[in-house]
Parts: C-alpha cells; structure tokens; sequence
C-alpha cells in the first residue's frame, strides 16, 4: 500500500508538469481527487480494510500524501488561471498606436455634422434644447407667424420652392393651404412656443432651401442654427452676453464681437453681428474685405407680433433670437472659399477632415 501510494504520488508529480489548461487541469482532478473513481480516492477507501496499527500508520501518511497533491493542485490552479487571464487580455488587447489597416476606408463626420454637433453641446450646457424642425414649411410658420405677411419685401429675399395643392392642414397653423420649402429655421420660433410655452431656451439646427442664383458664396441648400431665449426680464443685454460666449468659443478668447442695426421683420431691434476677424486679427485682410470684421449672424428682441402668434403673454415675457449661418461658420473655420464644395460630395474633398 506503501508503494501504491508512492507511485499516485509520482503519476501525480508527472502528470501535474503536463498540465497547460483548464480543460487538462479538470483532467487531472478527475483521475485523482474525483469521489468516485480516483487514484486518491481508491486509496483513501482501502484505508478501511486495515487493521489497528497498520491503519493508523497508512491513514496518517496518506493524509499527508492528499494533503499535498491539494496544495500542488491548487497552485497549478491559480497558475492556469492567470495564464489563461493573460490569454484573454492578450486576445482581446487594442493597440491604439497601430496605423489604420491598409484597404479599409471608413466614414467620418462631414465638417457641418461636427461644427453642428460642437455647437449643440456648447448650448445645451446652457439649458437649451435642441430642437427639430419640418422642412417642408407651411407658408404661415415660414413667414406669417414671424410678421413677415404676403405682400412684404421681405418674401423677395427669401425665394423658395412652394409646393403645390398640398390642401389646408392643421399642423402647418393657423389657415394654412400652402407650403414651402423653409427659407430659414425661424419658422421654429412660433412651433415651440405654442408647443412649449415660456419659459423656453431652444436651439434648431437644420437645412433650409432658397431659389438662389449659386456661385461660390450663394448655394441653394444651407445649413443653419437658430436660437431663441423667452423668460422673464430679457433684455439685449442677454443677447450680447450669449453671442459673445458663442464667438469665443468658436474662434477664441480674443474674439469681440459688433452689433450694428440691421431689418428683419421678426425682431426689434434687429441687428447684424460681426465678430473680429480671426485671420488677421481685426487688422483687415482679403477675407472680412479689408474691415477687420466677418459677418457670421443676424440677430434682436423677438418682434412682440411673433411672441403674440406663439401665444405668450408679452406684458410678462420678452425674448431674444438669433440665426447663424453654419455653412459660413464652417468655411470661416476650415479655410473654405468656395461654398458648393461643402455638399459636392467630393471625396477629395471630404477626405481632409
Ligand atoms: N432667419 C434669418 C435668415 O435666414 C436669420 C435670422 C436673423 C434669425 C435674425 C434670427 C434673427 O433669429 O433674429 O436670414
């Protein structure tokens, strides 16, 4: 029994060297811990065959014998463990350093989708939501809810495509029977304030179509960003104080900016804001034309005939708006001088961002 012992002993020894995983480790414990058939465990059961001293003796040394092929078993255990964990990490290991794989062309943001995206988030840590809206337009949220009527100068500058014998409609307001593509994202102004109420602090980013005559600076399809505050005790101070958080954040802290009056309908006072130009640093050059300025938005008190179409009440409320150009924004950031590439769809292009 003695020598029984010696040689589980030793197969165990052997075969323990040989184990790699964890497949083979369970292997191991089979044959010689498993309570039914192992090695060990045979012996183990023997035990109770012997008599008086001899059991004793046996009992004692096999003890220890068990005693040590747990304590081997559980160390190969633990090793098995942390190899097959760096296995794991090894597989699964990213090396950010790697030079993208070569044939494999993958798609990024287009420069609008990120200036876009910059400013959203730069205005939602303000308290503003980002809003969506139609782009198929009714004629009344397009202009007459922002005091822009049927016989107003106003419509000669903002052509657009009007679609046909669409039929009157309750969601595109009040006695509406005809529909456009919108000219800008104003038509929002009037579509959240009925939705919403005031308070309210929005922003609208989206495409906006006009009949225009396309040459390097005029497309017929842009972007814009619209925004408006509505609260109690709004003033152009307000205005002044987010544009300018607005400027600094796109082209830098040394960027001021300038309101001069300007007409828009929907506002009063309306105005038009430049910042200072970034490339020569107010020091005049070919891109603001030699002014030191660039014009990047219009802008103003939200006219009270559009604050009354949206249903608030303005001998509590006041509010600002402004509209941006995103288009204009991204060539201004980018270096860009000619507006139609933007949505060319050119990949010589497109590949540089
Ligand atoms: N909607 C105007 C446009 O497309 C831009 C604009 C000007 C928006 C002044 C405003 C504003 O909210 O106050 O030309």
């Amino acid at each position: 029994m003695k020598n029984q012992l010696e040689k589980i002993k030793k197969d165990f020894f052997n075969a323990v060297t040989e184990v790699k995983d964890a497949l083979q480790l369970e292997e191991l414990e089979q044959r010689f811990f498993s309570r039914r058939s192992g090695e060990l465990t045979q012996i183990m059961k023997n035990l109770k065959d012997l008599s008086g001293e001899a059991r004793q003796e046996f009992g004692k040394l096999a003890n220890e014998v068990k005693r040590e092929l747990e304590e081997v078993f559980a160390k190969k255990k633990e090793e098995i463990k942390v190899s097959e964990m760096g296995d794991i990490l090894e597989r699964e290991k990213i090396d950010v350093t790697q030079p993208k794989l070569p044939g494999k062309e993958r798609g990024h943001l287009h420069p609008n989708t990120l200036v876009q995206n910059d400013l959203e988030d730069l205005f939602t840590s303000m308290g503003f939501m980002a809003l969506d809206g139609p782009e198929l337009e009714s004629e009344y949220y397009n202009f007459e809810a922002l005091n822009i009527p049927a016989d107003h100068p106003a419509r000669d500058m903002q052509d657009t495509f009007y679609i046909s014998a669409q039929g009157g409609s309750a969601s595109g307001g009040k006695n509406s029977n005809s529909w456009v593509m919108r000219t800008h994202t104003s038509p929002m102004q009037a579509r959240a304030m009925q939705k919403y109420g005031a308070p309210l602090r929005v922003v609208v980013p989206g495409r906006v179509f006009r009949n225009e005559a396309t040459d390097a600076r005029h497309e017929h399809t842009i972007q814009q960003l619209e925004g408006f505050v509505i609260d109690e005790n709004i003033n152009f101070s307000h205005l002044k104080g987010v544009l300018d958080v607005v400027a600094k954040h796109l082209y830098g802290d040394k960027i001021e900016i300038r309101l001069r009056p300007k007409f828009y309908p929907f506002v009063e006072p309306g105005v038009n804001g430049e910042v200072t130009c970034f490339l020569c640093a107010g020091k005049g050059c070919r891109v603001c034309k030699q002014s030191g300025w660039l014009e990047i938005f219009g802008a103003g008190m939200i006219h009270p005939n559009v604050l009354r179409e949206g249903g608030i009440d303005i001998k509590k409320y006041q509010g600002f708006a402004f509209g941006f150009g995103l288009d204009r924004l991204v060539m201004l950031k980018y270096g860009i001088d000619e507006i139609r590439i933007l949505k060319s769809g050119d990949l010589r292009f497109l590949r540089q961002f």
